[in-house]
Parts: structure tokens; C-alpha cells; sequence
């Protein structure tokens, strides 16, 4: 994942959502407050009953052969544009089990690596070097091969910087704010940001709007909970904890802006299409990901110098390591820092295959994407694209059978997510029309598995579906007894009474479905308190790391697998779509009280908003009684209609001309935070108005919000 989510609490500002597949975690991180209703753990069946379709499905899934298409992945340069090969492995995996499956090409504007270098000068003028690659290690050859793939930032500015550098935590907006706030000297520096939080293209921007010339991103050991070197574990490849030189390379686009190909903004990059200039979503000042190790160095420089975290007092300002963490700038101390970059329209590929459901007119698309920065790259995003790989034999078994599903069912491997959602955005804006007339609903699944907790978000239309399946699934617990994979949900609950299905904001495929009105639903399993590091967007995220730490016997995988398919089978199949409209009105109502709360004291009339929900759940009801008819009576008509009404609903929830300044975000119920990147944000347009003070913006979105709820339900109105 471009990003992979991250679990963050915002303060009660944001209406939160949930952070997921953490790669950087932050430990109790569903306390955030939110009017939601949590779901309730329920005794499931133990064990599980399964049709037959279903037990087909299940048992096709193997550990064993996961891990084989893991260990391909997990050996092949896969840089988007450059992983051509593995695009060609994968149609043919697929074909050979009966999917209809092509290499669909785009050419997008990348930038690839040519020379990155970083060093320190002291004010007695010793300099020194800075290290920004990553040792091999010799444990885990992938770490060494020869076209290993150096650091760098995806669309980062090429250039150089040499000035004095200031520490700015975590570089979200908040941070600058204080920092401008106690006058601490920005402009014509270098920022020095921690990773985490938000999305780092988001950091290298705000670094940019306070006038900085460079930015140096670290991952800091303090977001690792225990399990660190400090703490007295082993660090990878000997034990769990952070290989200490381990480097977060990624994108740096301005994701919360505009996804895709930053040079054709609405439309598909093929062949010589018009190409627009990317200076509004892509940083004008370079910047560089470095490892703790390489950091310590220079956190220490500051040391004396500047405010101290105390002063400042943000949250999360201070790590782990031994340095005051103090803002700088150190007199005489300076950065210069070297990118050079090599920026081109190039082709990329993406996978699709499908098989034609009896029912032309439904399509379920499931989604994974290929591309990785480094050859590893076994948990983001490859376990997924191991997981695909099962899911189209366990498929072909069933079709064995006999079996054809009513819905056309596409699966698709993208390439080029890394750099912005690439690959996925240029097919939805190539094939919008028809996916505005058939799509049933998008299952994403990017970072299946990088630790042993399951995580969901999802439309809430799926939330029940999205739960339900998870009571099917046995999943592999550690401590040598068996549970469900809703039972290990839930277990995650951190106040222990229920939990919530996270709601969808960026930072994986799902974003531009949802974006054009399509149910979406995003899926993986991650690490938490105590577990074993994952190298998030590193080198060491490899084959030998999910092997030995992420998941030895590829048993989590095996259960993801199972769990996405008999999701797949129902809302490809069932006779009525299996979705649950009248909990789409309570999460409303969530999001409302949500929204009431961040207007707090101030004025703004919402009436229009709870008006259209009151409509929206009279129209969720309606259509809930109508599906119970429907069945009742086994109506082939009725039952047509019910199915229509839920495939469409959410189209009514796109609002031409999209979000304030960003228009390719559409969805008047969630977006990404314009200042989170990854973490949703619910009725964006009324809330992001209150939280920048625009109350003006925020009445008008108001009215747009409750005009699109009141297109869905008219929609689901019978
Ligand atoms: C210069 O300062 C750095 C940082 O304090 C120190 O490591 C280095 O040894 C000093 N060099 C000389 C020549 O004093
Ligand atoms: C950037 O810095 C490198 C290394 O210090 C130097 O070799 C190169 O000439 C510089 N490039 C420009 C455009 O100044
Ligand atoms: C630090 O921030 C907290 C919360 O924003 C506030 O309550 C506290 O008074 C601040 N402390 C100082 C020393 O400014
Ligand atoms: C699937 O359906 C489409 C559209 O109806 C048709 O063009 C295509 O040939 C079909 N493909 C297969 C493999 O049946
Ligand atoms: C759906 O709504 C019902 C009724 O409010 C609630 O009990 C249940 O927990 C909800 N289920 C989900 C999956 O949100
Ligand atoms: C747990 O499940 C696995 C696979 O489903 C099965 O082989 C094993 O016997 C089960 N273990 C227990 C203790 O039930
Ligand atoms: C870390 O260890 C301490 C002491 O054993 C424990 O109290 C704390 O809960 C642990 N924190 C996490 C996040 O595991
Ligand atoms: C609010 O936003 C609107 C539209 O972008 C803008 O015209 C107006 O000046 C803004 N008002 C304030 C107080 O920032
Ligand atoms: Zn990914």
C-alpha cells in the first residue's frame, strides 16, 4: 500500500475512522471518541457450518502453494514500470484457471532513482557522510541483489539542498502551526520530519508551504511499542525487532489531492493522451526517507540548540532515541542533500481477468495490487497477490462443478499503486461508464498479511456481509487452539465491547471506486502490541521476513484467501445482493452526532443534513422490506429491482465537481483528510470547512451532503 493506513488517534477533531493494516503503529488506537455504533460480539457457530460452495472454496486454499507464489513474488523486480515479467506470471496463473486474463497497458509519468546522497557538515567543518541505503544482509540475499532498487521518494523533486536543518516532529499541519506559533525559523531550512501520522507526501508538502528547501523523513524506533533493539530484542534478521538501518522509502504525491497520473487528471494515460503539468501535486523542493540509524547522528546535532520538545509540546514529538529532540536549528550545522531524479512517461501494466457472469449487467471487481519498491515486498503488497493467486484455483474448482456465477467477476492486479494509486485510477477513469452501469462493489486487498490481526473497512452497506464471513473463517491462533477470524477481530477491540468496521480513506485501490460511487470494502491483517516488526515499504519486507516472522506456514494467508473468497462468492452470487442498507442509516447517524460534535460551539445550521438521513432511512427501510418480499415470493422481477436499487445506491453519493479544490474526490460521505492523506474523514466537505474555520464552505457542503444523501435514497425508494 501506498500507504498503508495507519491507525492514528486524531484528536476529537477529526470523525475518525479507523486505521488499519498499521504499518506504523501506535498502540490503543481505538480510543478515539466517535458516536458510532461499535458491533457487538456475537457468539458464532463453532464450528463454523459451511455450504458446499462454500467448504469447495475453503479447502482449496493451501499454505503451501501461497507460500510458492510468495516466494516467486518475492524474488522478481516489480518497480511500477519495470515489473513486466510478473505481470505476464500473473495473467497466466489466472488463465490457467479459467479466467479470461490480458496485460492492459497505460503510460504514465514515473520517476526513477539516479543519485541520492546525504551528509553532514559541523560547524569545526567535519563532514560527514550520511548513509541512505540499506545494508544487504547476508541472511536474506534478495536484501543484495544487484538490481536491487536504491532509496529514494516516488515524484520527489530532483535537486539539492544545502542549509541549516530544523526537527518538525511528524510534519503534520498541527506541528508547523506551533512551530510558526512559538517562532521557531522555517523558511530556507531543511525539515527534518518523522515518519508517521500522515501520509508523506502531505509532510514533504507542508515543509514546502513554510518555505523549507528540503526534506529528510525518518522512521523513528519510538513507534516500534516494545519491541525494539533498546528493549533488549534482537533486531531482524536475528529477532523481531527494526533492522536499525531499515529505510521507509514511498511515494511523496499529494495524495489527498489527486491519485493517479498526476499528468492527465480525470482522464486515462493512454497512448499520447494530453499530458498536464504536475507542479500542484507533486513537491517542488526534494526530499529523502532515511533509517533511525542514519537519523541518530543528526537528531544528536540539535541537541542544546533551538526549542526543546517541552516547549513545543506536540503529540508524539519525541521518539525513542537518544537525542532531546529539540526543533534546531544548530548554528553552523547543515544538510546538503542530493536527488537526482529521472522523471518519464513510461508504460505500466496491469493484469485483468474475468470470468462473465449469466447476469451481464452486475460485475464484482476484486483488486491487488503488483508493484512494490524493492524485490521483496512479501507483505505489501505480494501476500495479497499470493492470496489472488490461490483465490483463482480455489475459483476454478468450483467451476468444475459446474458452477457459474450470476455476476461477471473481474480480478485485477495493478501496477504502479506505490506512486499514487496509478494503475487502478487510469482503468476506473477508462472504464467509468461501465463500471457506473454494472459494478456491484470493489473487495480490495493490499497488505494481506503483515502480523496476525485482521482489520476491515468497508462501505457500511457491507458491514454486515464484511462480518458475517469473518464467522466462517478459521483462523490460525498462535496459542494452538482455533478461532474464528471474527473472534480475532474482535479480540482487537481495545475497550472490549465491540468493534468497529473502519471507515474507508486512502492509501490503497479501493480509493477511486468509491470515489466514482462503487460499495468498497479493503481487508488485510496486520501486527500489533508485541508482534514482530514489519519493514513497511524497506528491503527486509521480503520473503525471508514473512517466512520466518510475518507468518511462518503462510498460515494467516491461507486464512485471508478463504475469507475473500467466500466473500467473493456471495456478492458475486447470492440472488440478492447481500447488502444492509438500514445499517448504512446508522452509521449516519454516527456521523452526524461525529459532526455535531467538532461544530461544537459554533454556528451552523445542519438541519438539511439530519433531514436527508431521516429520508435516506425511510428509503433503507423500504427497500429492506421490499428484499424480504422479493424472497418471499421468489419474484424474478422484484428481486431484479432489489438488486438494481443496491447496486446503484451509491452513485447518488457522488457530487459533481467533487470536494472543495479537489475535485477528483467525489464522495460527500468520506474522504481522506485533506491534511491526514490516509485516515478518513466523514461528511468532508462540512467537516473540513469547521476544522479550517471556513463556515461558509461548511453550510454549503451542508446542503451538497444531504442533496447526495438525498440521491441515493431516491434511488433505494420503491
Ligand atoms: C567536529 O564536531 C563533530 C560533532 O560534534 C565531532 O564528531 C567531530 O569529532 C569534530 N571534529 C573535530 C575535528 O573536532
Ligand atoms: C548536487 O550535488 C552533487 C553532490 O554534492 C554535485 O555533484 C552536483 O553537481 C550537484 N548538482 C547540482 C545541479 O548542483
Ligand atoms: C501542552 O498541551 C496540553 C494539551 O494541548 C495543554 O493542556 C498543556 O497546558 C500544555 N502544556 C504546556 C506546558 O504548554
Ligand atoms: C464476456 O462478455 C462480454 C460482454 O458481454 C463479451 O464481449 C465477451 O466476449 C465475453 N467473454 C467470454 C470469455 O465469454
Ligand atoms: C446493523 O444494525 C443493527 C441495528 O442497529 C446493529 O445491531 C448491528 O450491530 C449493525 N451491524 C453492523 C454490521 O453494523
Ligand atoms: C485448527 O484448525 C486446523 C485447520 O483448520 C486443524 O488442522 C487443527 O486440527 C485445528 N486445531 C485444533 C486444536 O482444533
Ligand atoms: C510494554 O511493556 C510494559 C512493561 O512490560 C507493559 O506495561 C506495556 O503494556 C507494554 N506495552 C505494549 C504496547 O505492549
Ligand atoms: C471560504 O472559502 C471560500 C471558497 O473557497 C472563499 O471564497 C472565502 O474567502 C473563504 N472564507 C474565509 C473566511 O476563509
Ligand atoms: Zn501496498
Amino acid at each position: 500500500m501506498m500507504l498503508v493506513k495507519y491507525h492514528f488517534t486524531v484528536g476529537f477533531a477529526l470523525s475518525f475512522s479507523s486505521l488499519v493494516s498499521a504499518c506504523l503503529r501506535e498502540f490503543n488506537s481505538e480510543h478515539v471518541h466517535t458516536h458510532r455504533k461499535p458491533i457487538l460480539r456475537r457468539q458464532a457457530v463453532w464450528p463454523p457450518v459451511l455450504t458446499e460452495q462454500e467448504t469447495i472454496l475453503s479447502n482449496s486454499f493451501d499454505a503451501n502453494s501461497i507460500d510458492d507464489w510468495a516466494k516467486y513474488y518475492g524474488n522478481q523486480v516489480k518497480l511500477a514500470g519495470l515489473g513486466r515479467e510478473a505481470a505476464e506470471w500473473t495473467r497466466d496463473r489466472w488463465a490457467e484457471n479459467g479466467f479470461t486474463s490480458a496485460l492492459k497497458e497505460y503510460h504514465v509519468y514515473l520517476s526513477y532513482p539516479v543519485r541520492q546522497s546525504l551528509a553532514i557538515a559541523y560547524s569545526n567543518g567535519t563532514r560527514a557522510e550520511v548513509h541512505v541505503q540499506e545494508p544487504a544482509l547476508a541472511e536474506d540475499p534478495v536484501t543484495g541483489r544487484e538490481d536491487a532498487i536504491s532509496n529514494f521518494h516516488g515524484y520527489s523533486a530532483s535537486g539539492n539542498a544545502t542549509a541549516e536543518y530544523v526537527y518538525v516532529g511528524r510534519g503534520t499541519h498541527a506541528d508547523f502551526t506551533r512551530l510558526v506559533e512559538l517562532g521557531v525559523e522555517l523558511e530556507g531550512k531543511i525539515a527534518l520530519i518523522r515518519y508517521g501520522s500522515i501520509f508523506r507526501g502531505l509532510k514533504v508538502k507542508n515543509a514546502q508551504d513554510h518555505g523549507m528547501i528540503g526534506a529528510i523523513i525518518f522512521t523513528d524506533p519510538g513507534d516500534d511499542g516494545n519491541v525494539t533493539v533498546a528493549n533488549g530484542y534482537e533486531a531482524y534478521p536475528h529477532g523481531p525487532a527494526r533492522h536499525p538501518d531499515a529505510v521507509q522509502k514511498g511515494s511523496v504525491l499529494f495524495l489527498s489531492t489527486y491519485p493517479g497520473d498526476p499528468t492527465t487528471p480525470g482522464y486515462p494515460s493512454v497512448e499520447g493522451a494530453p499530458r498536464a503539468d504536475t507542479s500542484s501535486v507533486t513537491p517542488q523542493i526534494p526530499s529523502l526517507p532515511i533509517s533511525y540509524a542514519a537519523v541518530l547522528p543528526l537528531l544528536q546535532a540539535l541537541d542544546g540548540h533551538g526549542l526543546e520538545a517541552s516547549q513545543v509540546n506536540r503529540t508524539a514529538w519525541k521518539g525513542a532515541l537518544d537525542a532531546e529532540y529539540r526543533t534546531g536549528p544548530a548554528p553552523g550545522v547543515t544538510l546538503s542533500l542530493e536527488n537526482l531524479m529521472e522523471g518519464k512517461i513510461t508504460p505500466i501494466w496491469n493484469v485483468i481477468g474475468y470470468i462473465n457472469g449469466t447476469n451481464p449487467d452486475e460485475t464484482l471487481v476484486i483488486g491487488n495490487h503488483r508493484d512494490t519498491w524493492m524485490i521483496g515486498g512479501t507483505g505489501d503488497p505480494n501476500s495479497g497477490s499470493a492470496i489472488l493467486a490461490e483465490l483463482a484455483r480455489a475459483f476454478a474448482k468450483l467451476t468444475a462443478t459446474g458452477w457459474k456465477p450470476r455476476r461477471n467477476i473481474v480480478l485485477a492486479s495493478w501496477d504502479a499503486e506505490e506512486y499514487g494509486l496509478v494503475g487502478s485510477t487510469e482503468w476506473v477513469e477508462e472504464h467509468v461508464n461501465w463500471l457506473t452501469e454494472t459494478a456491484v462493489a470493489y473487495l480490495n486487498i493490499d497488505v494481506a498479511v503483515s502480523g496476525p490481526r485482521p482489520s476491515l473497512d468497508a462501505t457500511p452497506e457491507l458491514h454486515t456481509i464484511g462480518t458475517e464471513i469473518m464467522k466462517k473463517v478459521v483462523h490460525p491462533n498462535a496459542g494452538g487452539f482455533n478461532i474464528s477470524l471474527y473472534d480475532a477481530w474482535q479480540r482487537e477491540s481495545s475497550t472490549g465491547s465491540g468493534r468497529h468496521v473502519g471507515v474507508l480513506g486512502s492509501g490503497s485501490d479501493y480509493t477511486t471506486f468509491l470515489h466514482r460511487g462503487v460499495s468498497a470494502l479493503d481487508v488485510g491483517s496486520s501486527g500489533g502490541a508485541g508482534d514482530p516488526i514489519w519493514h513497511y515499504h524497506s528491503n527486509y519486507d521480503s520473503y525471508n521476513w514473512m517466512s520466518k516472522f510475518g507468518d511462518p506456514g503462510f498460515k494467516v494467508h491461507a486464512a485471508m484467501g478463504q475469507y475473500l473468497s467466500l466473500l467473493a462468492l456471495h456478492i458475486a452470487d447470492d440472488e440478492i445482493l447481500p447488502f444492509d442498507l438500514p445499517n448504512y442509516t446508522e452509521e449516519l447517524r454516527g456521523y452526524y452526532e461525529d459532526l455535531r460534535d467538532l461544530i461544537g460551539d459554533e454556528t451552523l445550521d445542519t438541519s438539511e443534513l439530519a433531514a436527508a438521513i431521516d429520508v435516506f432511512e425511510k428509503s433503507a427501510k423500504q427497500v429492506k422490506e421490499l428484499e424480504t418480499l422479493a424472497k418471499t415470493w421468489k419474484d424474478e422481477n422484484l428481486i431484479k429491482v432489489v438488486n438494481k436499487k443496491y447496486r446503484d445506491f451509491q452513485r447518488g453519493f457522488v457530487s459533481q465537481g467533487g470536494l472543495p479544490n479537489r475535485e477528483f474526490y467525489r464522495h460527500v460521505v468520506t474522504a481522506p483528510g485533506l491534511d491526514t492523506g490516509y485516515a478518513a474523514i466523514t461528511f468532508p466537505g462540512v467537516s473540513e470547512g469547521v476544522q479550517y474555520g471556513n463556515l461558509t464552505v461548511a453550510a454549503e457542503w451542508v446542503s451538497k451532503t444531504a442533496q447526495g444523501i438525498l440521491r441515493a435514497a431516491a434511488i433505494l425508494k420503491t
